[in-house]
């Protein structure tokens, strides 16, 4: 059983969402999470509850949305993997801080203290500005793991970081064998 979690990247959800359907065709048993963010809030990229209803459809199960539902995941309920596509700057932030405020961060929280791998797929304008010492960190953290990520408009966008959605299940793949899939910026 494995955790797929959603924060509140909301341009990035409907790369999010496909990669979620290859890994379900794959044979992945998935439990989706998404942030507080992503439950109540409707952006100019969509509804909530339409975002919500996609999800739970392709997982058949409902999302967890709160922090008490997110505690499980500790030793009473292990996942064997837990994927964060995509992961905002703030999430990314907390999760290097320690701060465990969302049903995401506690997700991952519970997960780690289990020693088991999470996979990060960062989206954030600011990855490489107030971001991107926190990457470093979890680069060196024990059981984190990226997904690939590029500059996704570098003149425009000068500070933003994107993974690349395609090769979330190839990331996938290596984090189960205990490897970081790179090259790691593309
Ligand atoms: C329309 C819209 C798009 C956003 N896109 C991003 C994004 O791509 N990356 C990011 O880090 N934050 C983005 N944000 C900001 C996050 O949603 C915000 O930091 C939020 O607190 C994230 O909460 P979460 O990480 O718990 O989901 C966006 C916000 C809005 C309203």
């Amino acid at each position: 059983m494995i955790g797929y979690a959603i924060t509140g990247s909301y341009c990035t959800h409907s790369r999010s969402i496909e990669a979620l359907k290859r890994l379900r065709d794959s044979g992945a048993d998935i439990i989706p999470i998404v942030s507080e963010n992503v439950f109540f809030t409707d952006t100019r990229f969509g509804k909530a509850s339409e975002t919500v209803e996609k999800i739970e459809e392709i997982c058949a199960r409902s999302c967890v949305h709160t922090i008490t539902e997110a505690e499980k995941f500790g030793p009473a309920q292990p996942l064997d993997a837990l994927i964060i596509a995509p992961c905002t700057g703030n999430t990314l932030a907390k999760l290097a801080s320690g701060i465990t405020d969302t049903a995401v961060t506690m997700s991952a929280k519970a997960h780690l203290r289990c020693n088991r791998p999470l996979l990060i797929a960062l989206a954030s304008n600011d990855a490489m500005a107030a971001n991107l010492g926190n990457i470093g960190t979890l680069l060196n953290r024990k059981n984190i793991y990226f997904a690939p990520m590029h500059q996704d408009e570098p003149l425009k966008k000068p500070h933003s970081l994107v993974a690349d959605f395609e090769c979330l299940g190839e990331a996938y793949e290596k984090m189960l064998s205990g490897m970081q899939l790179r090259p790691l910026f593309l």
